[in-house]
């Protein structure tokens, strides 16, 4: 006869209160993304010409964090993708990809090229050349104030002729700084993404919540507090974190739905950090941040080393909590593994290159 053990709990499947919840992840793309027509519109225009074979228009797309910007060109792009053969969408992200050969290379893998081994910058751009010459192309680059260097876009607007390149970002003074000779070629056209009102938020978050959650499993007093911090805060990515923790929490108390208490404790889990605002770290985290992205997934004694070896001075525990600080904060991502040579170790990742193996 089996003893009840620790694991019974969590074996009693089919009674989770979410449905789906991969449909509260940051990038998912919902069937319909409402209050963006008018933008989605104005960037269909954009490409329009190249379904008469002529040169598209660029654009600059720009606005603050958590509003829409990346998920409706995405959605666009996909609805491009379903329509058309002719018109090929390319997107990079380029925090992740933040020079112009690594960007080389992630086209050159979106176009299922393979043999990029070995290849110079020169060589992947004239594979790339040739490709995207036979059609059209739509090129998105996101999160572009993050690029390390921008001479791609040179090329492309030099030797790729049917083209719409859509650019995106939270600052639009980055256009400013651009190099002279590219901006004057790429003249983008400006499209501002504004915050949305309150009853879009609500609105919004419904739509996610229907997707991610079964029937009637958030209770509205919970729902009416997290829309409420979500329009304090003008972000529906924090609206989407706290709506996935409170299905957390509510699970591990073995809750029948997900009751105010639930919120109230993912609202503060929340307040305790802030998603992507690097500008709040001090210093020497900032240092450490930095050599973590440079080098994702190394051994925390490894980044120590080379953060001595670029002159930090503080010692292995401080380091450590400076990490810890950064993960709780979700400026990275630890994860540990035990065995091997070294005994327990932790791994260290930026969010970003621990979304990419996620999948
Ligand atoms: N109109 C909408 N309908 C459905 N989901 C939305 C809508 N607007 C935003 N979201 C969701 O909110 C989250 C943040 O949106 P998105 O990633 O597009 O933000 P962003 O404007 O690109 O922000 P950032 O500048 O930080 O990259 C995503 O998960 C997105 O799916
Ligand atoms: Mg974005």
């Amino acid at each position: 006869m089996k003893t009840m053990g620790m694991f019974d709990d969590m074996l009693k499947q089919g009674e989770s209160l979410f449905k789906d919840a991969v449909a509260l992840d940051y990038d998912y793309i919902p069937k319909l993304v409402p209050f963006r027509e008018t933008q989605q519109r104005f960037v269909a225009e954009s490409i329009k010409p190249l379904f008469s074979q002529r040169n598209g228009k660029n654009m600059l797309i720009h606005g603050p964090p958590g509003i829409g910007k990346t998920v409706a060109v995405r959605h666009l792009l996909k609805e491009l993708e379903e329509k058309t053969d002719e018109i090929v969408p390319i997107y990079v992200n380029c925090w992740q990809k933040n020079t112009t050969f690594k960007i080389l290379m992630e086209i050159c893998d979106q176009l299922g090229y393979k043999f990029t081994h070995n290849k110079k910058t020169d060589d992947l751009f004239k594979i790339i050349e040739d490709y995207l010459n036979k059609d059209s192309v739509v090129f998105v680059f996101d999160e572009v104030d993050k690029l390390e260097d921008e001479d791609f876009l040179y090329m492309i607007l030099e030797k790729i002729y049917r083209k719409t390149i859509l650019l995106i970002t939270n600052y639009q003074e980055w256009l400013v700084n651009l190099d002279e000779r590219i901006r004057s070629r790429l003249t983008p056209e400006l499209l501002e993404f504004k915050k949305y009102n309150g009853n879009e938020i609500k609105g919004i978050l419904k739509q996610r919540l229907n997707y991610a959650f079964v029937d009637g499993a958030l209770q509205d007093d919970a729902f009416n507090e997290i829309a409420k911090k979500t329009i304090e805060m003008s972000d529906i990515r924090q609206g989407l974190y706290m709506l996935k923790e409170a299905g957390n929490i509510a699970e591990s108390k073995s809750s029948k739905s997900i009751c105010l208490e639930h919120a109230t404790e993912a609202i503060k889990k929340l307040e305790e950090f802030t998603i992507k605002k690097t500008d709040d770290l001090e210093t020497e985290e900032r240092v450490i941040l930095n050599i973590v992205k440079t080098n994702p997934g190394k051994k925390i004694g490894e980044l120590f080393e080379i953060y001595q070896s670029n002159g930090g001075v503080g010692v292995y525990k401080t380091f450590q909590r400076k990490i810890k600080k950064l993960a709780d904060n979700r400026f990275l991502h630890v994860k540990k593994v035990t065995g091997g040579k070294d005994g327990t170790t932790t791994i260290v990742n930026t969010p970003q290159s621990t979304k990419l193996t996620d999948f």
